[in-house]
């Protein structure tokens, strides 16, 4: 057997945020999140299956890597195929790699669906999800594009994304300011679980976020952008209070973050609608509207470059390239 299929999927930022799992193992989240799949940010895996292989070999960005991660979702690609068959990935990034702009959401939902494609599997898009959450949690949402929401589920079987716009047709869409692109020290895994482990917030987090994500699907329903930023930032800044209030503590912000959030508020002091989100990294990402996007490019290329503010449009689901 030699199998080969490509796909492509686009990372996705999340609104309200996946932050701990009840179920490491399986990826089962404490609470239900809600993300915008981007466009300008994505993922290119193409997935061999090949008889003569004596092992799995992974490539990222044509650098040879050793990843247990990608091993063992092979391993549940296999399993679920029935099929004893080593593949070769090869894998690009068009995202900076582990720097808090969701490179394990647009890798894990291009792997699983040219993985399951390429072994033999024809999966609707929800077995997709499922597949893509045992990868890494945020791919889930990134199986579908434009508005989307995990729905936490108990167990295996209902733990997976589903569309809430996929074409989103109203004025939303997001500015990444590139504050630092290298490898954050504490990747997503590891910090949400010490935040679990160890922050006295943990609870109140959970308990609070239910609450955002009714107000924040109404938020949506009434296309009400300034509302939907304020539940947002909102929600975005009490998950990083359980990094703060961790023991030992430690946060994803650096100077330049604090800077940037600043800079967001002042344009909003000054009547332009943009709200801030941050997730495990340096980078920030506004919230905004097209319409507004040239004013706050033009206001912000003085402080952070021209080169380091990047439009990130409502992306589409993923997609056999
Ligand atoms: P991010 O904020 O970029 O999602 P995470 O800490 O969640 O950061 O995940 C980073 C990890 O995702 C990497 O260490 C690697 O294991 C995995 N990853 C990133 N890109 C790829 C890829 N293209 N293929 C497979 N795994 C990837
Ligand atoms: C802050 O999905 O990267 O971006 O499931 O362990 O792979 P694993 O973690 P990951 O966590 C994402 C955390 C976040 C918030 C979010 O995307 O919802
Ligand atoms: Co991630």
């Amino acid at each position: 057997m030699k199998n080969k299929v490509s796909a492509r999927a686009h990372t996705n930022i999340a609104l309200i945020k996946y932050w701990g799992k009840q179920d490491p193992d399986l990826i089962i989240p404490y609470n239900n999140s809600l993300s915008l799949t981007l466009e300008h940010f994505y993922t290119d895996t193409t997935v061999t299956f090949d008889d003569t292989l004596s092992e799995d070999t992974f490539f990222l960005n044509d650098q040879r890597i050793n990843d247990k991660k990608v091993v063992h979702f092979l391993d549940i690609v296999r399993d679920k195929a029935q099929k004893n068959v080593f593949a070769k990935v090869e894998s690009t990034n068009h995202v900076p790699t582990s720097a808090g702009l969701a490179s394990s959401a647009s890798a894990y939902a291009a792997l699983a669906l040219a993985a399951s494609s390429a072994i033999g599997l024809q999966l609707t898009k929800r077995e997709l999800s499922r597949l893509a959450r045992r990868g890494s949690g945020s791919a889930s949402r990134s199986i579908f594009g434009g508005l989307v929401e995990w729905e936490k589920g108990h167990n295996d079987e209902d733990s997976f994304a589903v569309p809430i716009e996929e074409n989103v047709t109203w004025d939303i869409q997001m500015i990444a300011i590139m504050i630092n692109s290298h490898e954050k020290e504490i990747d997503s895994r590891s910090g949400m679980q010490h935040s679990v482990d160890t922050s006295p917030f943990y609870h109140d987090w959970v308990k609070t976020t239910e609450q955002d994500l009714i107000d924040m699907k109404d938020a949506i329903s009434k296309r009400d952008l300034a509302k939907v930023g304020q539940i947002a930032e909102n929600n975005a800044m009490k998950m990083h209070a359980t990094t703060l209030s961790a023991n030992p503590s430690f946060t994803y912000f650096n100077p330049d973050s604090i800077r940037a959030m600043d800079a967001v508020k002042n344009l909003r002091k000054s009547g332009i609608t943009c709200y801030f989100t941050m997730d495990a990294g340096p980078n920030v990402k506004i919230i905004c509207s097209k319409a507004e996007t040239p004013y706050i490019l033009n206001k912000l290329s003085p402080l952070f470059g021209a080169d380091n503010l990047l439009v990130a449009k409502p992306g589409p689901g993923a997609t056999i390239i």
